[in-house]
């Protein structure tokens, strides 16, 4: 009976999530947003930053969650059961989120006290001011190119929040040409790693978390000022472990009607190299031939073959 039960409450939650309709795009200085975002992007830019917040900032599908837990156990000092207060978004407040029914991502941090832990997708351009003028420290994560974007375009296919991705084909493209939310992944990672060289940022990458935990994570608590004794630093390792995270529901973001978990989990597969699944030999070499155009211009490198 309970079986029954059960069936027809995902059937019915399948239909109610079919009908949702994809969100819409916008743009606010070339750079394509979720249009909610930018019809709240007077009161975003204006947010005021306290010189005690960290700003947790990614490209999407760069890692941001992962770090996020890690940022909260280690200002919690390992303790497991704090972080498990309340599902991650609302510990760390997502600055442009301005999605209903969930609180507008400003209004959600000027509520909180301090000191306050914010996550951001926003190009470093369009990061309000303020956190700039109070010296805020910012960990930013990056993740190669190729897995970012197969992990984006999965995201897109289960999230009715952002515009449909179409085929994968299609998103090759417009992902190509920087016009999915949030811009350009070219110009988000390179832009943040040169303002690194004027401002206390620490940048990380998905593929040295994936080698050697211990080792980020140690990077982190340095540069948070904290002193956590090793066997702290080891239980973060294992609760900030992929298999830990997405039976965590305080992580693995399940509750959330806009997500449809049966097409793809938000916690998918969290390894290196998946484009290799995903690409086509024509495709791979397109996309070399432009990374290589786009990343001539820097000294940043990434990490692709696992
Ligand atoms: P995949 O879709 O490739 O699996 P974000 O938090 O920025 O949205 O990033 C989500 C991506 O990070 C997903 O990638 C997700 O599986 C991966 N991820 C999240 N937590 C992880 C962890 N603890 N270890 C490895 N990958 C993790």
């Amino acid at each position: 009976m309970q079986a029954v039960d059960k069936d027809e409450a995902a059937k019915s939650w399948e239909a109610e999530w079919s009908l949702l309709p994809h969100g819409e795009a916008s743009q606010i200085d070339g750079i394509t947003l979720e249009k909610q975002t930018c019809s709240l992007w007077e009161k975003i830019w204006a947010f005021q930053a306290r010189p005690d917040d960290l700003l947790i900032a990614s490209y999407p599908k760069a890692g941001t969650t992962w770090t996020q837990e890690i940022v909260d156990l280690i200002q919690n000092d390992g303790d497991v059961e704090k972080s498990r207060r309340s599902p991650i978004q609302q510990r760390q407040p997502f600055l442009e989120c301005t999605r209903d029914p969930q609180p507008k991502g400003v209004d959600q941090a000027d509520a909180m006290p301090s000191p306050r832990t914010l996550k951001t997708h926003l190009p470093v351009q369009l990061v309000p001011p303020s956190f700039w003028e109070k010296n805020c420290k910012v960990i930013y994560v990056a993740r190669n190119a190729k897995d970012n974007m197969v992990s984006y375009y999965h995201f897109q296919r289960m999230n009715k929040r952002l515009p449909d991705p179409g085929s994968w084909d299609e998103y090759f493209e417009v992902f190509l040409a920087g016009k999915v939310i949030w811009g350009s992944w070219f110009e988000h990672v390179k832009n943040w790693w040169r303002k690194k060289d004027s401002h206390p940022i620490l940048y990380i990458f998905y593929e040295d978390m994936l080698k050697d935990p211990k080792r980020e994570i140690r990077k982190v608590i340095e540069f948070l000022g904290k002193n956590l004794k090793e066997e702290v630093l080891d239980k973060i390792v294992y609760h900030t472990s992929f298999d830990v995270m997405k039976n965590n529901p305080m992580t693995n973001y399940t509750h959330d009607k806009h997500l449809n978990y049966k097409l793809s989990p938000f916690m998918r597969k969290g390894i290196m190299g998946d484009w290799k699944n995903q690409f086509t030999e024509a495709q791979n070499k397109k996309f070399n031939e432009d990374y290589e155009k786009h990343m001539a211009d820097t000294s940043l490198t990434f990490c692709m073959e696992p």
